[in-house]
């Protein structure tokens, strides 16, 4: 028999219970407004030494941020699921690397990399980024920058993810508010094609009618019992 394969968009709301702030929660309104000031190539172009400072606060933030049990029920899916497991996250944290999950993309980039704008490398970073830092490879100053996908660029890994949306037979959305596309728009391209949609949120997300299921709780809740009824079927 074969078993379905398998597509999961998760959202800042899995990380919630590790300590990170959602964009648009309770919790996130604080960060709203300064993300979508200091999202954007404008403003590094602006004021580089204040969109370094945004994003170093965030990459110390995760310092001692530790995956919860949702990310750890996706990452034993991955390891004991007979068929495809592809994971897609929005977050920029690395819980879901740190839980064990291996096929990931990170959509919107990763805090704990950096970009040199100068000779596109791209590299682990853990330490404060200043417009004085050299890119440790063509030692250029200045042109470093979070690897981030910021308001007005692509996402990465598009035509791979839409690919996999092209042979998923379950599509499932995990603490995403549904608001920012295009993420938002792939459980309407998964329902398009007649696929199983399945939301887990804390609340109805925006674009709940998309979804022919729906859980909703706190993800460390209701990822594992999903993930458990998954590997029982
Ligand atoms: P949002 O803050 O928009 O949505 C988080 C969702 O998680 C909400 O629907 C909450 O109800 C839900 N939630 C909160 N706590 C939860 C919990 N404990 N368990 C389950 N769900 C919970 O965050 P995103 O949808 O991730 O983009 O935002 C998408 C993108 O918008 C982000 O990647 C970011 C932002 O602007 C960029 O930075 C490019």
């Amino acid at each position: 028999m074969t078993h379905p394969a398998i597509v999961i968009l998760t959202g800042s709301g899995i990380s919630a219970e590790s300590g990170i702030d959602t964009f648009r929660g309770a919790g996130g309104l604080r960060n709203r407004n300064v993300v979508q000031d200091l999202a954007n190539p404008q403003a590094f172009a602006r004021d580089p030494e204040k969109v370094h400072e945004f994003y170093n606060m965030r990459r110390r933030g995760l310092i001692g941020k530790e995956p919860n049990a949702a990310h750890h029920a996706l990452a034993r899916l991955e390891a004991e699921y007979p068929g495809d497991v592809l994971m897609v996250t929005q977050n920029v944290d690395d819980l879901h690397e740190a839980a064990g999950t291996q096929n990931l993309f990170h959509m919107h980039g990763e805090l704990r990399k950096a970009w040199c704008q100068a000779c596109d490398l791209r590299t682990p970073w853990q330490e404060d980024l200043t417009i004085e830092t050299p890119c440790p490879y063509c030692e250029e100053t200045g042109q470093l920058r979070p690897d981030i996908v910021w308001f007005g660029e692509v996402p990465y890994h598009m035509d791979a993810i839409l690919a996999a949306l092209e042979t998923a037979e379950v599509f499932t959305s995990i603490g995403t508010s549904g608001t920012v596309y295009p993420a938002a728009g792939f459980v309407e391209i998964a329902r398009n094609r007649g696929v199983h949609t399945v939301e887990l949120n804390l609340e109805p997300s925006d674009n709940h009618w998309d979804f022919s299921e729906s859980h909703h709780g706190p993800a460390t809740e209701v990822v594992p019992q999903w993930v458990d009824q998954i590997l029982r079927t």
